[in-house]
């Protein structure tokens, strides 16, 4: 890799960084369709644009940059990209890096002079993490045919403000047609990504590739009770719904420390929130993940049961809906053969791993042949600040997708 696609690494990745930073965390506030997702769409816009990439929006807001092949025939082109929303205070990699690498990678390419057979492009997908509408992967679901359009508008932020509206208030102007990129054109997909656990902390590789995401899914929990007063309202009189919240809590912890599976409660409502207030509902969201289904809902009915037992004796009511599911993905074993073959003749092996992250890739992998580059994190740390990536990493993450990309745009 030249310093010529170093620089441009460097260019893109710096003028990024300081949209929808918050200085006080110092962690990522990109929530769809915000004032700071709306400067990374635009930031992506003129990126592709200092590349003679010509960019297309869908009616979810999904970006696409094209690099066109031969005679502007875009049929079996080759997807790669990833996401620039955050989860709140999230660290700068998730998703980021995977675009700006594939804006890159295109740089990398032309110097390399390849001849491609197809077309190439560089995907933006609206609202990966699910911050604001509550759902994760809305871009991408839309893309898979697994979520209709009217569906995805009519979702609600927790200001009651429908996805629809939110774009409409953005004014990005919705397409007169409402239609979406259609997946068939493309070939595969490829997504870079940073590592978010310490897969490759300790080892002596900066890239993985990626064989599957676990199965996992969101759950909310709704406690209801009775709203009092702190001081005068006697313990046995209470129907105080935090309670069986908190043991609801710390037994997720418990089944998924026995199962091997993750159970997680990090994010909370309390009505009506007052500190010398009995609370009269608690609204709690639990994510659950593990390696498998069958572990999976073993994880999650015991969560649910132990909910149910702590309402009881609390004599409040508990209500459980689930609000999304992915099932696990294995992605295509085809096309990770043909990534670790292209990547191996540039002299490097690779280690595989497994994630318990969710991706677009996961959702992408449902509808075309989908593979994924992990690359190294150091702190292991993700959706916090403390996320990391050495430079030396990341341009070896380049050079990687870059190689694999070339793999499929020539052969
Ligand atoms: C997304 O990063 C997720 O795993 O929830
Ligand atoms: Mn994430
Ligand atoms: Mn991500």
């Amino acid at each position: 890799m030249t310093a010529a696609v170093k620089q441009r690494f460097h260019a893109a990745w710096d003028s990024l960084l300081p949209i929808g930073l918050d200085v006080s965390t110092g962690g990522y506030r990109r929530y769809a369709w915000t004032p700071a997702d709306l400067a990374c769409r635009g930031w992506f816009e003129e990126q592709a644009h200092a590349r003679d990439l010509s960019v297309e929006r869908d009616a979810a807001g999904n970006l696409v940059a094209w690099w066109d092949g031969p005679e502007h025939d875009r049929r079996g082109a080759v997807l790669t990209g990833s996401h620039l929303d955050s989860v709140p205070d999230g660290g700068p990699f998730d998703g980021p890096l995977g675009v700006v690498s594939g804006l890159c990678a295109v740089d990398l390419l032309r110097e390399r002079e390849i001849n491609p057979k197809r077309a190439l492009a560089v995907a933006v997908f609206t609202d990966e993490e699910g911050a604001r509408f509550g759902l994760a992967c809305i871009g991408s679901r839309l893309l898979s045919g697994m979520l209709e359009l009217p569906d995805a508008y009519a979702l609600r932020d927790s200001a009651g403000i429908t996805m629809r509206d939110a774009m409409l208030a953005a004014d990005v102007g919705l397409h007169a047609a409402e239609t979406i990129h259609d997946i068939s054109q493309f070939s595969a997909f490829v997504e870079l990504h940073v590592e978010q656990g310490r897969g490759l902390a300790d080892r002596n590789s900066p890239i993985a590739l990626g064989t599957s995401v676990w199965p996992h899914g969101r759950w909310r929990y709704a406690f209801r009770g009775e709203a009092n007063h702190a001081g005068t309202t006697r313990l046995v009189d209470r129907h105080d719904p935090m309670l069986p919240f908190a043991a609801t809590a710390i037994a997720a912890r418990r089944i998924a420390q026995d199962s091997g599976g993750l159970a997680t409660f990090g994010r909370v409502s309390v009505e009506p929130n007052a500190t010398n207030g009995v609370p009269s509902t608690v609204n709690a969201w639990l994510d659950a993940r593990a390696p498998d289904a069958r572990t999976l809902q073993a994880v999650v009915d015991a969560i649910e049961s132990e909910a149910a037992s702590a309402a009881a004796v609390h004599d409040v009511s508990v209500d459980i809906t689930s609000e999304s599911y992915t099932p696990e993905v294995r992605f295509d074993s085809a096309l990770r053969g043909r990534m670790a073959g292209a990547i191996a003749g540039d002299g490097l092996s690779i280690p595989e791993l497994s994630t318990g992250a969710g991706h677009d890739a996961g959702i992408l992998a449902a509808a075309i042949p989908t593979g994924m580059l992990f690359v190294r994190n150091r702190t292991g740390v993700s959706h916090s600040p403390m996320e990391s990536a050495d430079l030396a990493d990341c341009l070896d993450g380049v050079s990687a997708l870059a190689t694999v990309l070339e793999e499929l745009l020539c052969r």
